[in-house]
């Protein structure tokens, strides 16, 4: 197995990966992969970048419905109280997406194609340690966050983009509609859909639309077709444009208007950037990464943390420990914004994933489909519902939320540019703040706590959100002086 090194702990780690069936503890093999030069090298948790090989993308994605205590209530028909059939979804989502929606195993195959579209597309992801921030909060506590901010699209929102776009391709789909918040899902389906050569149409959330306008850019260089929501494109976007004048745009307005264009448009399918079981099984290539490069490292996570709009990155981290009993005791942390928060005051009952009532109805935490959050600058959080799976989990006291205000966010967001150099996306700056507060725990109890986190996307295109709390113009949960 060659010649063993002991190295100084300097050494950038990054190069590095630890044979983890032979070797003991802190030893790491240089180039692990090449037969001539294996050199084992000494750097325990020195190591600040964890990388993974191209062959150690996951081959299968991680089911999460067998291993709910209870059934998942199924979706139901708003006209008869019954669960919706498979084929009643199919008017909707490619016949593959319907089929992993209530898939009964606990894993499923990723397809190769699919599989190259990943690793063109910049998977598997750094772990990367947050030792800037670690000494700026003076913490014992050691910071790790998974960077799914280097896709090309600057989000999570690519793993199951081109997943749903490959799936509606091989069934002979032309055309995507979707909806889009922070302008993150939709860059995400304009990229997927030029590289399966789909059309795509997408509805943007107007106060995104307005506080972003290079993202919708973005998805028209990627050959997207891309409108304001509410829009003058379908029914219900003119209904609402005609009783409320100027209105900011919800999700749930955007994915009616994302649903009735598929209805009305033959050869159309939609896709949905979160919420639903498959999109969150897609995201779990995330969460099997993460693993492998902790044990890696000999770091078993102490609390893991995503933030929620629907759910889906941080079901995508998260989920994959929670089939593990070998991470039992870990702190499951979901973020939302106070503005927009679901899982803590939101009731679970049974509602429409739109707000004008074209979705089955789902049971989930939520704040009522006609819900309109204020206009903060975490765009891809204003959602009035979660997951159902979300939902389940928290009943089950599997994982917890926590609420945070913009301010308090963005300054934590800032904190980690400014001691990271990756300017977060306000989303993503919501999970930050939750690990920042642990670390603070972590150092009153001088506790040597792992935190992990997920970077689920930049920030590139926020300027305007960390402009205006520079400004001091930022309300609490409201965007600005908007
Ligand atoms: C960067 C980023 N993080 C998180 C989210 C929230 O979505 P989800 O809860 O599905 O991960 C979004 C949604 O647009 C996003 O763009």
């Amino acid at each position: 197995m060659g010649t063993l090194f002991w190295i100084p702990r300097r050494i950038c780690a990054g190069h590095l990966s630890r044979e983890r069936s032979v070797l003991p503890y802190g030893m790491y093999v240089l180039g692990a992969r090449s037969r001539h030069t294996r050199e084992v090298l000494d750097v325990n948790r020195s190591q600040t970048r964890i990388l993974l090989d191209q062959e150690e993308l996951p081959k299968n994605y991680i089911n999460i419905l067998p291993y709910l205590k209870e059934p998942l209530p199924p979706p139901i028909s708003p006209q008869t109280g019954e669960p919706v059939k498979p084929e009643d979804l199919c008017a909707l989502f490619s016949r593959e997406c319907v089929r992993q929606e209530m898939l009964p195993a606990k894993t499923l195959k990723i397809p190769a194609e699919l599989r190259e579209a990943y690793l063109r597309f910049g998977r598997p992801t750094p772990l990367q340690r947050a030792v800037g921030l670690e000494r700026e909060l003076k913490t014992p506590a050691r910071i790790y966050y998974k960077r799914e901010d280097v896709s090309p699209t600057g989000s999570h929102k690519l793993n199951t983009a081109m997943a749903q776009a490959y799936f509606a391709m091989k069934e002979g789909t032309g055309r995507l509609a979707t909806e889009t918040g922070a302008g993150q899902w939709g860059s995400a389906v304009a990229l997927a859909c030029a590289y399966f050569g789909l059309r795509a149409t997408i509805y943007m959330v107007r106060a995104s639309y307005e506080q972003k306008p290079y993202r919708g850019i973005m998805m028209r260089v990627y050959g997207a077709d891309v409108t304001s929501s509410p829009s003058d494109r379908t029914k219900f976007g003119r209904r609402m444009n005609s009783e409320h004048p100027g209105h900011p745009g919800s999700l749930g307005i955007a994915i009616s208007e994302a649903l009735e264009d598929t209805l009305g448009n033959p050869g159309t399918k939609y896709v949905l950037g979160s919420v639903l079981n498959h999109v969150l099984l897609h995201q779990t290539v995330i969460g099997q990464e993460a693993i492998k490069q902790l044990e890696m490292i000999d770091e078993t996570p102490d609390a893991v943390i995503g933030c929620v709009g629907g759910g889906s990155n941080f079901a995508g981290l998260a989920y994959p420990f929670l089939t593990k009993t070998a991470y039992k005791g870990v702190d499951f942390i979901g973020v939302e914004p106070e503005a927009c928060a679901k899982m803590t005051r939101g009731e679970y009952r049974y509602d429409y994933g739109d707000t004008a009532g074209l979705t089955p109805k789902l049971k989930m935490h939520t704040l009522g489909a006609d819900f309109t959050p204020p206009r903060i600058h975490a765009g891809g959080l204003r959602y009035h519902g979660v997951a159902p799976t979300i939902s389940a989990l928290i009943l089950e006291k599997r994982i917890r939320a926590v609420a945070y205000n913009q301010v308090e966010v963005l300054e934590a967001g800032r904190l980690f540019a400014r001691t990271e150099g990756i300017i977060p996306a306000p989303e993503s700056a919501h999970a930050i703040k939750a690990a920042i507060d642990l670390a603070a725990d972590a150092k009153k109890q001088n506790a040597a706590k792992v935190i992990v986190l997920n970077l689920s996307g930049h920030g590139h295109f926020d300027m305007s959100a960390y402009g205006s709390l520079m400004d001091g113009t930022l309300n609490g949960n409201a965007a600005g002086a908007a």
